[in-house]
């Protein structure tokens, strides 16, 4: 039995979805289904289970089943090491997403503790190849699976940075008011930083003892800026200062933490990521989720909940049957979506099998047989 599980999950007015229900055992599960069925929909909401905005980035009114439903609503059941524990969040119309756990109301970096999560979207397959936020934003999902307080502190430093932001744009000149706010930016801004670091080296371990065909990536933080995007405390509050006559021209902050890339390497060529073919940098990503799920299984006993859309279709059929050997062997909840129930023939005495189809009233899923 895994040490972590989403056991049972209800939607209602929730995308497609206007009422289902579905109950896990604990092994990985693959939704079955035609395109626009609605299996993303259900990953979708499973991500809502961990701090964000979820794999769609999605706001709170998106997500609201068009066109008549008055508010969605996700209701999970969890295990945690032989504890059960009950997630509730969802949206009015018009309104910004709640939560509970456990039946009482809490702050959305509270699920960081609870259930570390990694995905995986077709989205992502051009990371190496476009701008730097969709890469730290990954980078920051896998240092969240680490480190809980890693969303805290991005959330403390986005906030003193906005405010930071505003004074410039107004062109406000008191030194005193900076330096408060430079002072929360910087002490957040070194934890975002040194937990990056960290997870790095996690994952560079963690990857070295793969016990698959995956390719490993050499991975280094580094910036547009002068900098390598890596700040302690002092050093960020004094780059702060002596860029404050810069960012006021810019109207913005050109240094720090949230200019951070990552940068990674094919090892085994030593190519730059981007310069990869698109098979390989699908198969560096799944690499890096598996040392991520290897890693954080290590330091903390579970493994992470793992959310693959439209992996299986792109890899051959070894890095398929490896990808799955892995997920198993750590023991982790992954869900994964799939047209072709073929592909999963590898997966059928190991996995949960569902059929998702498009019904009168909205999207079903059901249990099916595995293929
Ligand atoms: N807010 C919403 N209200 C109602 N329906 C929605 C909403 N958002 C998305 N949908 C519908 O959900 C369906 C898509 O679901 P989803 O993305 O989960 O499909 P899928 O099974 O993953 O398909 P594919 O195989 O193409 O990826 C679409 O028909 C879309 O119109
Ligand atoms: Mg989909």
């Amino acid at each position: 039995m895994p040490g972590l599980a989403v056991t049972t999950l209800g939607l209602s007015g929730f995308r497609s979805y206007s009422a289902a229900q579905l109950s896990l055992d604990g092994r990985p599960l693959v939704l079955l289904g035609a395109n626009g069925a609605g299996k993303t929909n259900i990953l979708e909401a499973v991500s809502l289970l961990s701090p964000g905005r979820g794999l769609r980035r999605a706001s709170a009114a998106e997500m609201l089943r068009q066109p008549q439903a008055p508010g969605w609503k996700i209701t999970a059941g969890i295990r945690r090491e032989g504890q059960l524990h009950e997630i509730e969040t969802w949206a009015n119309a018009g309104s910004a997403r709640q939560l509970r756990i456990d039946g009482k109301a809490a702050p959305q970096h509270a699920l960081g503790r609870l259930v570390p999560m990694i995905w995986l979207v077709p989205s992502m397959d051009r990371l190496w190849i476009e701008g730097a936020e969709g890469r730290r934003r990954f980078l920051d999902r896998m240092t969240l699976s680490f480190f809980p307080d890693h969303a805290d502190a991005t959330l403390a430093y986005e906030r003193s940075m906005r405010e930071r932001n505003r004074l410039l744009r107004d062109g406000v000149q008191d030194v005193a008011w900076y330096r408060a706010i430079e002072a929360r930016m910087a002490k957040a801004g070194a934890t975002i930083s040194e937990n990056r670091r960290q997870a790095l080296s996690l994952l560079e371990a963690a990857q070295k003892d793969a016990r698959t065909s995956f390719p490993s990536a050499q991975l280094s933080l580094v910036s547009r800026d002068d900098t390598d995007g890596v700040f302690g405390q002092d050093e960020l509050q004094a780059a702060l200062a002596d860029s404050r006559r810069r960012d006021m021209l810019a109207g913005r902050s050109l240094t720090g933490p949230h200019r951070a890339d990552l940068d990674a390497v094919y090892l085994a060529k030593g190519v730059e990521a981007r310069q990869c073919s698109t098979g390989e940098q699908k198969a560096l990503l799944i690499s890096l989720i598996l040392a991520n799920a290897r890693a954080v299984s290590r330091q903390s006993g579970v493994p992470p909940i793992i959310l693959l859309d439209e992996v299986a279709a792109h890899l051959d059929a070894n890095r398929r049957a490896a990808l799955f050997d892995e997920i198993c062997a750590l023991g982790a909840q992954a869900w994964l979506t799939g047209t072709d129930p073929q592909l999963f023939a590898d997966l059928a005495d190991r996995a949960m099998f569902m059929q998702v189809c498009e019904g009168q009233n909205g999207s079903i899923v059901s249990a099916t047989d595995p293929p």
